[in-house]
């Protein structure tokens, strides 16, 4: 028998189930099983998939909603492009805007404080991730995703994309302080 020559008999489904092949079918269920209940029991004890609520919006609402913070509480600006950084004050709706290649703006939280982090984008899917801590959200457009946040570590923090977005994919990378 050879997988490269043509099987002698072409209904090979009518055979008989092999007892080796059915012990690997059962193995392979139960462990597609553990896996499947792995992810519920992880999302409660593992602390690692975050509850997310899920919303639609569309750019120009969410843009004007991130604007609004913006305009409120900005305490400086960063960088070359004068990226705004933004300090919510504890329990406020904080924006987060993902395009390519950037995430706007540089958010600047404090630890043991709970925010509502509003995550969208503006053209294609980014993925969102919190850097060293591994912290993975899906950002998709035309969506909403909304995270209870409460920083509890100081430092900072850099925000990847990693979700290949195209040519500028590898510098699509954010700041984020925690005080
Ligand atoms: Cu955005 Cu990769």
């Amino acid at each position: 028998m050879s997988a490269i020559l043509p099987p002698s008999e072409r209904l090979w489904w009518k055979h008989p189930l092999d007892r080796l092949e059915a012990v690997w079918i059962a193995i392979a269920f139960i462990w597609c099983m553990v896996m499947f209940f792995m992810m519920v029991f992880w999302h409660v004890y593992g602390r690692q998939n975050l509850s997310t609520e899920t919303y639609r919006t569309d750019p120009a609402k969410f843009s004007a909603q991130a604007q609004a913070a913006v305009d409120k509480w900005t305490v400086r600006t960063e960088t070359e492009q004068k990226i705004p950084v933004v300090a919510p004050p504890e329990g406020a709706d904080v924006y987060l805007v993902a395009r390519l290649w950037s995430w706007w703006p540089i958010l600047e939280l404090e630890k043991g404080k709970t925010y509502k982090l509003h995550l969208t984008s503006m053209d294609y899917n980014h993925g969102f991730s919190l850097q060293p801590t591994n912290i993975n959200i899906q950002v998709v457009p035309g969506y909403e995703h909304v995270i209870k946040v409460t920083p509890n570590a100081s430092g900072q923090f850099s925000i990847v994309c990693n979700e290949f977005c195209g040519i500028g994919h590898h510098e699509m990378v954010g700041r984020l302080y925690v005080k």
